[in-house]
């Protein structure tokens, strides 16, 4: 709720958009700073966060929820003010499309005013008195306490505001950390949040978060850890979190979604999806299409189709129109790429269309790669990137068992026109994942509709009723009759 001087280290964010020197040397361009808090500058956001929450006494947990709704309502005003300015920050920082960039601002607005709307109704709160036995009940949804927000690179406004707004709407205080791209763009709503809501109430802290968020945890101080982001960076964080304290614990995590292509499947309408569910934002969603399994009496045609249209995107900068490939958030990122096409090729696959850099340092071509094997990396890893593993199948149960046997759970897509056949497929699939997509891509969108992983691909659901939920307890007050 206030703003802090700052006299200590500064780090400058570097785009990704970057040029390649004659001399092989990479020139990449300032964009900004933030400064480098550390620890102590963590434990001043958390007291704040613990002070305003005040065990449950403070003015943010016990305001009414017309007046939070009205403090949010006055967040998203100023919030829409800035759009160019964010837009443009997510582009530069993340490499994002302008077009892209865009949609997430844009996505993001339209979730905080559904997720206004939905408290004003959740879980039949306007006629919450409920009479049983003799007892009437007054139910509400209450908040937990403090909770530590992150999201992740990719979505850097909208999937760090999946938790942070709920979060806050259902009264708890909140510890937020940018992620490390992806930085910037929450500078200009800073006076914002200061504005619209009470002291305390909102706390950023710019930091490493290998230095600051295990310390936080360590102080049992937080109540609910909200990452969307890598697997193995929640396991690690919830081990720091003291044993003696309860975490509630809302995380979005790694997948390796994959597509099941029937004999029947209608070809153009595959390729399309599957290449959209791939290589929409260079393959970094985590709801990516990132292993497609074709009916071998399938493949051949699918690849020279799917190789086709992945060889017409149009490569480049994120301001050029109608790009589909912008360049990745780093030379780790592409590096990555490199190594995973070359190891697939060592064991015997095909790059059908090359990978490789370009003018720009961080800019990956896109490449279909077959056949993909047990043990190439592409197999099991999440790759995150403009790559397209492809794998053919003779009998359904050898698609479905690839499913089972993953380690993630998050979604699919079944192509095919066969009703009993997609119909004996669904049931299975569905206790696997938490969404079966029919002749579509895998997303997460509309964002009403339940967003959730198995096995180690999430922890809670997500969506704009249930995040509600997750960031709340159903408690009541009690008397007799
Ligand atoms: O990166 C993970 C996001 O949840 C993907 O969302 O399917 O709307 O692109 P999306």
């Amino acid at each position: 709720g206030e703003f802090r001087a700052w006299g200590g280290e500064c780090k400058t964010v570097l785009s990704p958009i970057c040029e390649r020197q004659a001399d092989g040397s990479v020139r990449q361009m300032e964009i900004g700073s933030y400064p480098v808090m550390g620890e102590a500058e963590s434990d001043a956001a958390l007291a704040a966060a613990v002070s305003a929450y005040d065990s449950g006494r403070g003015e943010w947990p016990t305001m009414p929820v017309a007046k939070r709704i009205a403090c949010m309502q006055d967040f998203v005003r100023q919030m829409v003010a800035q759009r160019q300015e964010i837009v443009h920050l997510i582009m530069w920082e993340i490499g994002k499309s302008l077009a892209d960039s865009q949609k997430e601002f844009d996505r993001t607005v339209e979730y905080i005013v559904a997720t206004i709307e939905a408290l004003r109704t959740l879980d039949n709160n306007a006629s919450r008195f409920e009479i049983a036995e003799g007892t009437i009940g007054q139910i509400r949804r209450t908040p937990l306490g403090v909770v530590l927000c992150m999201g992740p690179y990719n979505y850097p406004l909208n999937e760090t505001f999946a938790t942070l707004i709920p979060a806050l709407l259902m009264g708890n205080t909140v510890v937020f950390k940018p992620p490390q791209y992806g930085t910037l763009l929450f500078w200009p709503l800073m006076q914002a949040f200061c504005s619209a809501f009470p002291r305390g109430v909102i706390n950023t802290i710019y930091a490493p978060g290998a230095v600051v968020v295990p310390h936080m945890l360590a102080s049992g101080k937080i109540g609910v850890l909200a990452l969307i982001g890598s697997s193995k960076v929640a396991d690690y964080l919830k081990k720091q979190h003291p044993k003696s304290h309860r975490l509630r614990a809302v995380l979005g995590l790694d997948a390796k979604n994959a597509a099941i292509v029937l004999p029947d499947a209608d070809l153009d309408l595959t390729v399309r999806e599957c290449l959209l569910g791939a290589l929409s934002f260079n393959g970094q969603r985590c709801t990516a299409l990132k292993m497609l399994i074709v009916h071998r009496s399938l493949v051949d045609e699918f690849l020279r189709r799917i190789t086709k249209a992945v060889g017409q995107l149009k490569i480049g900068m994120p301001w050029e129109q109608g790009v589909s490939i912008t360049p990745l958030p780093g030379l780790h990122r592409t590096a990555y790429m490199t190594e995973a096409i070359e190891d697939a090729k060592a064991k015997g696959a095909q790059v059908v269309n090359q990978g490789g850099g370009a003018y720009c340092a961080t800019l990956y071509y896109p490449a279909v790669v077959y056949p993909v094997k047990e043990g190439m990396k592409l197999y099991r890893e999440e790759q995150f990137g403009p790559l397209v593993p492809v794998m053919a199948y003779d009998d359904v149960e050898e698609a479905l068992e690839y499913v089972i046997s993953s380690d993630h759970g998050q979604q699919v897509s079944v192509f095919g026109n066969d009703p009993v056949q997609i119909g004996a497929l669904v049931d299975p699939l569905v206790n696997q994942v938490c969404r079966v997509n029919l002749n579509c891509q895998c997303q997460r969108g509309p964002d009403v509709f339940p967003f959730a992983g198995r096995k180690d691909s999430a922890e809670g659901t997500l969506s704009v009723n249930d995040a509600l939920r997750a960031f709340s307890i159903r408690s009541m007050v009690a008397a007799r009759q």
